[in-house]
């Protein structure tokens, strides 16, 4: 939520910055803002509503060049999205600017102390009081990251912050406590941001910052570069008290063109249309060549594993649909016990867990605070936690005892695709490997599985290229207000992702059931012409499930529903009930959802387009979301 960039070095601040907020503005769209140093001042301008309103704003108004400057794009928290509250807000005096991410719980005590102290705040922010705290800190210490300290000090929540001070014209400097902020370094130049996609096109060497840190960019030229700097400039961090803290300096393997559309209308169409490599890509390495499975990066070890007794899975939104699917793999793999629950409500239910738990928490950006809550309160009672993430260096990964990363490269648009196909992936991995560890199947039978999942690359590209037909269907339901989304098994959770994509990006009602809980009220949703999108199982499975969504399907299309009918190729006991028939290849049951889930993608992507709205940028939402 919120994207910051900060940047010095020698080219324009202004062009760095806005570029670094293009790419980050999938984070938030609901106002941007910039502040440059230059002629011994500072200048700023902002904007409410999306970047290209800030940058007409900025050829009507130029600022001064300068070669320091931050930069920000909002999703608001407090007050609206108007000019005054977008960021970066200043001191009275216009010599301080800061641009922060994340919730300043005690913003209100801090504000009235100011006031007293005679401060005039013009926002309705939380952020505001932070540029005023820091310009007073400025006038008795005189340096800018001191300040940052001692104002960092006095807050409560999380946050991200990003400052400049006119009297400091080489300097920028940022600080985090549980939000996200990466350093950029290369080329006598040094970046700040929410996320490496902002300087990707300029360095590929990142510095990890950690919890309750400082970090100083100074303009230096001649100078060594000083800790994890580059020549010409320098990288300081210490802790909030001034301890001088340890850095991890990584490359990031993210080409800039990964972060950019290729040719296609939306992020979302390339990034739909990433998933067979991103699948493939997420396989690599993790197969030996006598077809098992070796998870080095695992490093909790087998012994500890082969002592699991109880899997949690935590995650939101679209990664807690692939933790559903994890925990049908898992239990059926592993025969150990799974739940899966929603992070934000798993640590407020008192949870049990212990040493023999294992919770593996579920994140495409790593940053999402629901999640990493429910990490850090399974980590305190003792249980060990693998994360499953797509984002080096995120504060989800840090924190977990391990790591297994999902290789879908950067996901840029808001809805989330390729990074769920990922996430399955991971989950199938990790309950392989539960099971080759505990010997829950034999060798064979893993290798086995493990073989038909490196074929399912294949079967995602073959899906892509039949998808003309649900692109037709998607624009013929334009002007429906409703689709219903039914499954079951390893098709509940496709069903309920079906939904969720339609809901974010349509802005339709949708809404995902378990086929079976139809008959106790849903059912009386159907009417004539209704949309029902049914995620049949295969029928090579388990066939008493085949047959009961057969039947569910006959009762509601008795009642008049339209159905829309998701099915493995050869299934032809579907084809009666199907106004709609949509074939996927047959896959191993359990490894369904691979190929299922791509049609719901496309169709809300193609439905949303012809609606109007927004596709990579839908109203309300922002892709990281790091407030609880
Ligand atoms: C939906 C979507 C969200 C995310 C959720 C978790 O398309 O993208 O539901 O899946 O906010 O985000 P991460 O995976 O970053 O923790």
């Amino acid at each position: 939520m919120c994207g910051i960039v900060g940047y010095v070095g020698g080219q324009s601040a202004l062009d760095v910055v806005v570029a670094g907020l293009k790419r980050l503005e999938y984070r938030g769209y609901d106002s941007s803002g910039v502040a440059v140093l230059a002629d011994g001042g500072l200048a700023a301008g902002k904007k409410a509503g999306k970047l290209v309103n800030l940058e007409k704003e900025l050829v009507g108004r130029p600022l001064p060049a300068g070669a320091t400057g931050i930069g920000h794009t909002r999703w608001a928290t407090h007050g609206g999205p108007t000019d005054a509250n977008a960021h970066p807000h200043l001191d009275n005096a216009g010599r301080v600017a800061v641009v922060h991410n994340g919730i300043i719980e005690n913003f209100a005590v801090l504000r009235d102390e100011l006031a007293e102290r005679g401060h005039e705040l013009v926002s309705e922010t939380d952020t505001e009081v932070v540029a005023h705290l820091l310009a007073e800190s400025f006038s008795s210490c005189g340096d800018l990251a001191e300040s940052m300290r001692l104002v960092c000090r006095r807050l409560e929540g999380a946050f991200t912050l990003v400052a400049v001070h006119a009297d400091e014209p080489d300097v920028v400097v940022g600080a985090r406590r549980n939000s996200p902020l990466v350093v950029g370094v290369g080329g006598g130049e040094a970046f700040l941001a929410s996320d490496v996609a902002a300087f990707i096109a300029h360095t590929r060497s990142a510095i990890e910052l950690g919890q309750d840190q400082v970090v100083e960019l100074r303009r230096d030229e001649g100078g060594s570069g000083g800790v994890g700097g580059a020549a010409g400039v320098s990288v300081t961090v210490t802790d909030f008290h001034g301890a001088p803290a340890e850095v991890r300096s990584y490359r990031i393997d993210w080409d800039a063109s990964a972060a950019e559309k290729g040719g296609y209308d939306y992020f979302m169409l390339k990034e739909i249309a990433e998933q067979p490599k991103a699948v493939a890509d997420t396989l690599l390495g993790r197969i030996d060549s006598g077809g098992s499975l070796t998870l080095d990066e695992v490093r909790i070890p087998d012994s500890v594993l082969r002592e699991v007794d109880k899997v949690v899975v935590v995650a939101c939104g679209t990664a807690f649909h692939a933790g559903m699917i994890a925990k049908l793999a898992i239990e059926h793999w592993t025969r150990i016990p799974c739940e899966t629950e929603l992070a934000s409500e798993f640590r407020y239910r008192d949870p049990i867990l212990d040493s023999r738990t294992l919770v593996i928490a579920i994140s495409q950006s790593g940053e999402t605070m629901d999640t990493l809550m429910a990490l850090r309160h399974a980590r305190e009672q003792g249980a060990k936690v693998l994360a499953i993430c797509n984002t080096n260096g995120s504060t989800i990964s840090r924190e977990s005892d391990a790591v297994l990363y999902t290789h879908a490269g950067p996901e840029v648009a808001v809805a989330s695709t390729k990074a769920f196909l990922t996430q399955l992936v991971a989950c199938y991995l990790v309950a392989l490997y539960l099971a080759q560890v505990r010997g829950s199947k034999w060798g064979d039978e893993v290798r086995g599985v493990v073989r038909e999942l490196s074929a399912i690359s294949g079967e995602v590209e073959r899906v892509l290229e039949t998808m003309e037909p649900v692109r037709e269907l998607a624009r013929s339901l334009a002007r429906k207000n409703t689709v219903l989304f039914l499954g079951r098994h390893v098709g509940y959770p496709v069903a309920l992702e079906g939904a969720l994509k339609l809901k974010e990006l349509a802005y339709m009602h949708a809404e995902g059931f378990a086929a079976g809980e139809l008959k106790h009220g849903p059912i009386a949703l159907i009417e004539d012409d209704l949309p029902v999108v049914v995620v049949v199982p295969s029928p090579r499975g388990r066939s008493v499930l085949h047959d009961k969504i057969v039947s569910n399907m006959q009762e509601i299309r008795a009642r008049g529903a339209r159905t829309i009918v998701i099915a493995e190729e050869g299934d032809e006991a579907v084809v009666p009930y199907a106004d709609h028939l949509i074939r996927i290849p047959a896959t191993p049951t359990l490894l369904q959802p691979l190929v299922s889930t791509v049609p719901l993608q496309v169709f809300a992507c193609e439905l949303a387009t012809a609606r109007g709205n927004e596709v990579d940028q839908p109203r309300n939402l922002a892709k990281s979301v790091t407030v609880e």
